[in-house]
């Protein structure tokens, strides 16, 4: 089932960078990458609880800001470790505006 819920323009999304959306007991990062491609992930790392949306941006890719795990933002597994995956959110562009389905 699909659950899409409007969440900001596009230009709010910092490039390289994340914008933090909170929804009921959600915290999700909503990351730019160079090239312009947007991605969703919970933004709260499996392992200890760093805060993706701190981290290094690269080609869909984040950097734990606190043990330095990269973390694949389209399958949210933890590169190179084994640690829990982290729940990615589909998302869509509509006039400019960004829609996350919280399926
Ligand atoms: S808290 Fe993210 S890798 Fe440790």
């Amino acid at each position: 089932m699909q659950n899409w819920i409007k969440i900001t323009e596009l230009e709010n999304i910092p490039l390289m960078g994340a914008r933090v959306i909170k929804y009921e007991d959600l915290e999700i990062a909503i990351f730019k990458t160079k090239d312009g491609s947007i991605y969703a992930i919970n933004n709260i790392c499996p392992h200890r609880q760093g805060k993706l949306s701190d981290g290094l941006v690269h080609e869909k890719v984040v950097t734990c800001p606190l043990h330095n795990t990269d973390v694949d933002m389209i399958s949210g597994e933890s590169i190179g470790e084994e640690y829990e995956c982290t729940k990615t959110y589909e998302l869509k562009i509509e006039n400019s505006l960004v829609y996350l389905n919280l399926k």
